[in-house]
């Protein structure tokens, strides 16, 4: 199942567009998914940001658990990275991005000054994999922006930028970074919270996967959604879940494929609770 080689010809050409808006930015800002932020994470980004004033945002804050976005701000804020955490879809949270764009940037102005150049904005750019919520969150933005500035010498023809207030731009087009399969584990969340595409994949295998680490780290988290007994063996509990939500095939056997995709819809959409995949370590 994790044999998924991921690399389409389309981000060949946006890592290329990317290296190149790259060059003009001052400011790289992160975007990565709450509920799995190692997996979210490109370690290219590291090299192509090489230089650059940096910003981690956690999106989806909604999905993942309190307790564990605590817990990971501290992370990347013990790496010395200026860290948000944001609900893009309802706009939560946007209220400390301005402030933490200053912080982020503060020795990037502090060298500005030093060489006599005042009141230059900062120049932003998002980044972060497919799906993690880079257009909702730019959108969002835009909403708050003040105005919306044309072209500007330098800078690729048709490329917009967004003045968020009179310190910051921001390049309306994210940077499209492709997600690394390092490890079985990063291909595995990739895949349940929906970021490969499913017809590529067994979602049967996949939510039994899924269920099995969610009876151990979250007991109790399935009974409550769907009254199962989860003692029983991860394929029997599929099976069992199948029948709770009148899932038959022909010969009254239970449905697991149509299962599978409810359990793993119900995480996705929240249904099962806030939960976060990864732990900082
Ligand atoms: P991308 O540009 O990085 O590829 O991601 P995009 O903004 O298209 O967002 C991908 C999906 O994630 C969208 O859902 C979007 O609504 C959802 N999303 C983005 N930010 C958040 C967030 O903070 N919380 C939650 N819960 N969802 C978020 P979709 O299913 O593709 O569309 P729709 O459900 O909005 O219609």
């Amino acid at each position: 199942m994790m044999n998924v080689s991921w690399y389409p010809g389309h981000m060949t050409k946006a890592k290329r567009m990317m290296q190149e808006d790259i060059k003009i930015i001052d400011l790289v800002i992160e975007l990565l998914d709450a509920r799995i932020p190692i997996s979210s994470r490109n370690p290219d980004i590291d090299e192509l940001a090489r230089g650059k004033s940096r910003l981690v945002i956690l999106n989806k804050s909604d999905l993942s658990d309190p307790g564990e976005n605590e817990r990971w701000i501290r992370y990347f804020t013990d790496k010395g990275i200026v860290t948000v955490l944001i609900d893009s879809k309802r706009s939560k949270g946007f209220s400390q991005i301005s402030r933490s764009i200053e912080e982020a940037c503060k020795a990037k102005i502090e060298r500005d000054k030093k060489r006599g150049i005042i009141g230059r904005p900062v120049r932003a750019m998002v980044v972060g994999i497919p799906n993690v919520g880079k257009s909702t969150f730019i959108n969002s933005l835009c909403r708050r922006a003040s105005t919306k500035t044309g072209n500007k010498p330098g800078v690729t023809k048709g490329k917009q930028w967004i003045r968020l207030n009179k310190n910051v731009e921001l390049l309306d087009t994210p940077g499209i970074l492709w997600p690394k399969f390092e490890s079985e584990q990063t291909g595995l969340h990739l895949a349940i919270i929906g970021s490969i595409n499913d017809e590529i994949l067994d979602e049967t295998e996949l939510s039994i996967k899924f269920i099995e680490w969610l009876t151990n780290s979250h007991p109790g988290a399935l009974h409550k959604r769907y009254d199962i007994n989860e003692d029983e063996e991860t394929y029997v509990i599929l099976q069992d879940i199948a029948r709770k939500r009148g899932c038959i095939k022909k010969g009254n056997e239970p449905d697991h494929e149509k299962a599978a995709k409810i359990v793993l819809d119900d995480f996705r959409s929240g249904q099962l609770g806030n939960i976060t995949l990864e732990i900082p370590s």
